[in-house]
């Protein structure tokens, strides 16, 4: 059975029961269903200019949301290595890939430039000069961007802000030209475009119309001083989605005005990078109550995910709907620290939140976890990281299972093989 649950993945209580009966608690869920639906409507929105959707690798990288994502006509964002071979191994070409990040290493470099990623976004001058020596040595041709750092604040939490003087992303746009005329006399480099990504979890569309004007400027001087060869202008991603706590998610029409305008006539293709927006809905993380008890005048429900599971909460007091999958109509309503098993008093997923009576066993989802969730998972604990399903429709698959103790011990010994300098 198929139930709207307005914030929920979408995914029915049976299949949430079947699946935690099946591979344990707890356990990621991804509806493709929802990841469709949030694919179709931003490229709908988006439709007035030439546009490219390149889904942040970073918010789920998993193999198979990565592929579906690549079915539906996406590139990809990536940040690292890793991810590259990630999205190379899901199927996405390399030209459909852009790659921005403060620290890429000598060898992220160098991989990029080899596999022929469509636009590497530099974000200092010391990278562009790195660049530029890798991609001559090889008689390579880069793809490069500039990313720009347009100086822009944006209320999200201050963790997540990236567009603001003194952050470390990218250059000031002062300088941003500078490199770019740079990079378009380079022979071995190709500037390809200007980038720019002003934060995460964004709701209102003024700072992305604010910022993009800063980057048209640049897009008019580089052009009067002769630069001919600019094609994508990346706005980056940071589209806001709800996550049932009032926060009303970014408004695709609104946003749609604000920005398309501005770029319609420049004759670039815009491109976006969402993470969030694309996946954070369709998750859930399925947990079951271990215990309740009492401490002081609170109530405590002890769940078996922790914060290794699901990080939000604890790092940023982010807020996540939390719902029982079943029985919740008939039972009175309490007050919970529903809360980990970990050894931090920061390991909780909700505090003093009003839900329905919980019994030991019962089957919990903790929504909006579908980005940001697995892929900041960690071990602390010597705990093994849950694994990950997909449902698509009335099926569902194991798309990663979960970790054995014996994995957490890949490559470690109790008995050093003790190597010593020569003098
Ligand atoms: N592009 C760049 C360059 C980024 O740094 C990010 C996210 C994105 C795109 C995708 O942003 P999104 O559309 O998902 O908002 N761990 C935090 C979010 C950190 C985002 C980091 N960068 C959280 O759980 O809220």
């Amino acid at each position: 059975m198929r139930l709207a649950f307005g914030r929920g993945s979408g995914v029915g209580e049976g299949v949430l029961r079947a699946i935690a009966t099946a591979v344990g608690t707890p356990a990621y869920v991804y509806d493709a269903a929802s990841i469709r639906e949030q694919y179709r409507r931003l490229d709908a929105a988006l439709d007035p200019v030439p546009h490219r959707i390149c889904y942040s690798v970073k918010a789920n990288g998993n193999l198979a949301v990565l592929s579906l994502l690549r079915g539906l006509g996406a590139g990809a964002d990536i940040v690292s290595v890793g991810e590259l071979v990630r999205a190379r191994r899901a199927g996405f070409a390399a030209a459909d890939l852009v790659f921005s990040g403060v620290g890429k290493t000598r060898e992220e470099i160098l991989a990029a430039v080899e596999a022929g990623v469509g636009l590497i976004s530099v974000e200092s001058e010391e990278e562009l000069s790195l660049l530029t020596e890798l991609a001559q040595a090889d008689g390579l041709v880069a793809n490069v961007g500039i990313r720009v750092n347009p100086d822009v604040a944006v209320k999200t939490h201050r963790y997540t802000r990236t567009g603001v003087k003194g952050t470390k992303f990218g250059v000031p746009a002062s300088e941003a030209e500078v490199l770019a005329v740079r990079a378009a006399g380079t022979p071995g480099l190709v500037l390809r475009g200007l980038a720019m990504h002003l934060g995460s979890q964004i709701t209102d569309p003024a700072p992305y119309a604010a910022a993009l004007v800063k980057l048209m400027e640049i897009v008019a001087s580089l052009r009067s001083r002769g630069v001919t060869s600019l094609e994508l202008l990346d706005i980056g991603g940071g589209f806001g989605i709800g996550y049932g706590d009032g926060e009303v998610p970014l408004d695709l029409a609104r946003f749609a005005v604000a920005v398309l305008p501005h770029v319609a006539t420049s004759g670039l293709t815009l491109v976006v990078e969402p993470g969030r927006f694309l996946v954070g809905g369709a998750g859930v993380l399925l947990t079951r109550v271990l215990y309740r008890k009492r401490s002081g005048r609170r109530h405590i429900a002890v769940v078996d995910a922790g914060m290794t599971d699901l990080i939000r909460p604890s790092h940023y007091d982010s807020y996540h709907d939390i719902r029982l999958v079943d029985g919740a109509a008939a039972r009175p309503l309490v007050h919970y620290d529903v809360v980990g098993p970990i050894c931090e008093s920061g390991d909780f997923f909700a505090l003093n939140r009003e839900l329905p009576i919980l019994e030991r066993g019962d089957l919990i989802e903790i929504r909006g976890a579908g980005a940001y969730g697995f892929v900041m998972t960690s071990t602390y604990n010597a705990r093994p990281r849950p694994p990950e399903v997909l449902v698509d429709g009335d099926r569902w698959a194991v798309v990663r299972s979960r970790e054995s103790v014996e994995d957490l011990m890949h490559g470690e010994t109790s008995a050093p093989l003790w190597r010593r300098e020569q003098a």
